[in-house]
Parts: structure tokens; C-alpha cells; sequence
């Protein structure tokens, strides 16, 4: 392994030693196009500590950063904040290399081990609130369970006011820039709300639970497992995921498409146009061109759901039938909505989607619109008139939200 590698100092007691993954494309069903970063953090008091570790093939381009702050067997404890295997896969080898004296996790973090990796030798639960000396140092654990595994737990280092938060509070961003105020701006809040729509949105409904308990800390940085370190304005993440979780209608509609033949297509295209002559945001996604993340950060902040699929074999198009399955997992929440599609002997897909639609809670506006074959003019004047509906519905949630504000 290359000697250039080396760690980057966070603080006067911290360093990043993490590994970066400029290829990384998709990240169990998430595109990431920007790449990623595995952050793992070394806390150097008299006694350092590894916070977290990375994905297996990552392990030297680690142990060589670590190398560079101080020789790694004097690591004195682990800390596995998430059992996730981007953070975890390398655990055991780390283990067997440098002999610490324990590694900590919450308790549901050291069952997760287990499982993964069987009987690993001095791992131990922390209580939650848990507050060790670590050779001059405090570090305290807390709980964030579910956000995103039953094992998450975050740790914070009182003297530099700094917060370990796992996955939480990161994005899929790989880059040679290690802190938020060194990368672009729009990149980062597209990112990081990516991220939170991917990841973190069917947990939406806790996360003012977390950020309350947390609040009881002073941050002056946050240090993801992901992405750039927080330290030009914490806050602004924080306030970021406490509006994410509250999924406010917004006068923006996603309209979700894929088509045969084009005549779903058409059909998308005028309920779109009706959607803005109603005053609402129509935001047009066709799947051939678009991602299922896509689509995911979209919603994070829309008013409305519209889904169109052409009838395949009696069935939904397989690139809608996908999406649907990956967004019916993230439950967004507070949405309208409407079915749509073509057809040319039987037509099934639209009562097929607005199954899907219901399941996943949207707030039907219509029975679906179904046109066989080829859109004629009335029927382009119906699909006119479905946007109008949706525009009209959205708009009416957003004014709805916004009077309650
Ligand atoms: Fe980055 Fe949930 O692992």
C-alpha cells in the first residue's frame, strides 16, 4: 500500500482515516453516481480509538491512513457505531491485526456482530448514555435505534464538541475534499437529501425523536460515515432532517412514467400540462432516464404522486413495477395521486398501480385514467383535465401547510 495515504486532522484530537470510493455506482439498489467514502476516525487522547472501520476491499488504504497518525497497534478500543458491512466488513481482520483491548457497541450492535461474524474476541455493549475515559478523553454513546438499524448508536467527543453519527447526517460523496466548506454547496444539499430519501426516509416519523435527545449536545461538528465532515454550519443539517422527516406537502408533482410505444408517454406529457395550467409544479420522470434514487429525492419533497405504465402482459411495465416496489419501502408520506396509462386489449396496469398507490397511503384523486392504444383528442382533454385535478389537489395541501405554519 502506497505510504502517501494519509489520515486528515479533523481536530487537535481527530483524524480522519477513512477510504474513498470514486467508483462505487450502486449502493445496494441506490445510484451513486458521485461515488462514496467509508469515514472511519481515529481519536487520538493517550489511549486512541478507532471510531468505526471500513468496507473490506478499503481495509489497507485505512490501516495505512491510520499508520500515518500513530503505528496501529496502539489502538486501545474500536467503537462500531453501525454493524452495516461498509463499516463493519473489515472489522474481524482489524481486529486480529491491531489487538485492542475491547470493541464498543450498543447492545443490538454486539448481537449484529455476532451474527455477521460469529464470536469476535472483547466486543462489549455500552449502555446508552454510556460515558468512558479514553486517555484524557470523553466519549459518550447514544442510541439512535432504527436510524437506520435496530444497532445504530452515535458518539460524541465532549472536548471537541464533535458528533460521530454513523450513517446519519451523510451522503454518498466521494471526493479528495474532506469537509462540507471545501465542496460545492448545491452538490452537498442535493446529496445529502438524496441520501436522507433513500435511506433514512421510512424513519422519518422517529428522527424528531433523535434530534431531540441529541439536542441535549453542543455540536460544533458532525462526522458522518459518509461523505464530507460537517464544520462550517452543523446546524444547517440538522435543520435539513427535521424538515425532511415532517414530508410537507409542496406544490410539486412527480410524475412517473414509462411507456411502449410512446402513448404513455403523450398521455404523461398533457397531464403534465394540465398539472401547471392548475398552478402546481408537474416534475416529469421517465424511467428509461431516470434512477429509482431519482425518483426517491424527488418525492422527498413533492405534494403528489402521478404513476403511468403502458399494460405488459396483463401487468405493470417491469421499470414501473420496480420503482413502485423501492418507493413502497421508503413510505412517503403526505402525497395525491393518480394512475394512468395505455393499453391494447385489456389494460390491467392502471387498477394494478392504484393498488400500489393505496398500499403505500397516497390519497387517490381518481379511479386512473386507461386510453387503448393511442391517445385520441378527447382523450388528451381527460388527461388535461386529470392534471388540472392533481394541480388543483396539490396546491390545495401545499396552501394547506403553508396556512398551518
Ligand atoms: Fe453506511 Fe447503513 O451503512
Amino acid at each position: 500500500m502506497s505510504t502517501t495515504l494519509s489520515a486528515v486532522r479533523v481536530t487537535d484530537h481527530v483524524y480522519w482515516v477513512g477510504a474513498v470510493d470514486g467508483q462505487l455506482r450502486d449502493f445496494h439498489g441506490y445510484s451513486t453516481e458521485r461515488g462514496s467514502s467509508y469515514n472511519a476516525f481515529l481519536v487520538m487522547g493517550d489511549a486512541p480509538v478507532l471510531i468505526d472501520t471500513v468496507k473490506a476491499p478499503f481495509m489497507d488504504e485505512m490501516m495505512a491512513r491510520i499508520a500515518s497518525v500513530c503505528p496501529p497497534e496502539t489502538i486501545d478500543r474500536i467503537v462500531s457505531n453501525h454493524s452495516e458491512m461498509d463499516h463493519t466488513g473489515c472489522l474481524p481482520e482489524v481486529i486480529a491485526r491491531v489487538r485492542p483491548r475491547e470493541v464498543l457497541a450498543s447492545k443490538n450492535g454486539v448481537a449484529a456482530l455476532s451474527a455477521h461474524f460469529g464470536a469476535l474476541d472483547d466486543v462489549r455493549a455500552v449502555a446508552d448514555g454510556e460515558r468512558i475515559d479514553v486517555g484524557g478523553l470523553t466519549l459518550s454513546f447514544y442510541e439512535t435505534r432504527m436510524l437506520h438499524w435496530p444497532d445504530s448508536m452515535v458518539t460524541y467527543l465532549a472536548e471537541d464538541k464533535l458528533l460521530f453519527s454513523q450513517d446519519a447526517f451523510g451522503m454518498h460523496l466521494a471526493s479528495t475534499e474532506r469537509f462540507d466548506d471545501a465542496l460545492d454547496r448545491a452538490v452537498l444539499e442535493f446529496e445529502a437529501g438524496k441520501y436522507f430519501a433513500n435511506i433514512l426516509m421510512p424513519y422519518a416519523g422517529i428522527i424528531p425523536r433523535a434530534l431531540a435527545k441529541l439536542s441535549a449536545l453542543e455540536f460544533s461538528i458532525i462526522a458522518p460515515d459518509h461523505g464530507p465532515v460537517w464544520r462550517r454550519d452543523p446546524r444547517w443539517i440538522l435543520d435539513a432532517y427535521a424538515r425532511w422527516s415532517e414530508q410537507a406537502p409542496t406544490r410539486k408533482a412527480v410524475i412517473v412514467y414509462d411507456t411502449m410505444w410512446e402513448s404513455t408517454a403523450v398521455m404523461a406529457q398533457t397531464i403534465a400540462d394540465g398539472i401547471e395550467a392548475g398552478g402546481a409544479e408537474p416534475k416529469l420522470m421517465r424511467l428509461s432516464e431516470h434512477t429509482r434514487a431519482e425518483v426517491a429525492t424527488e418525492l422527498l419533497e413533492a405534494g403528489s404522486l402521478v404513476v403511468g405504465s403502458p399494460t405488459l402482459n396483463n401487468g405493470v411495465f417491469p421499470t414501473v413495477a420496480d420503482v413502485l416496489t423501492y418507493l413502497k419501502g421508503l413510505r412517503p408520506k403526505n402525497l395525491v395521486g393518480a394512475a394512468f396509462g395505455s393499453y391494447g386489449w385489456s389494460g390491467e396496469a392502471v387498477e394494478q398501480l392504484n393498488e400500489y398507490l393505496r398500499a403505500m397511503k397516497v390519497a387517490l384523486v381518481s379511479d386512473g385514467l386507461k386510453v387503448a392504444y393511442v391517445p385520441g383528442d378527447e382523450d388528451l382533454e381527460a388527461c388535461h383535465r386529470l392534471g388540472r385535478t392533481i394541480g388543483a389537489a396539490v396546491l390545495e395541501r401545499a396552501h394547506a401547510e403553508h396556512r398551518a405554519l
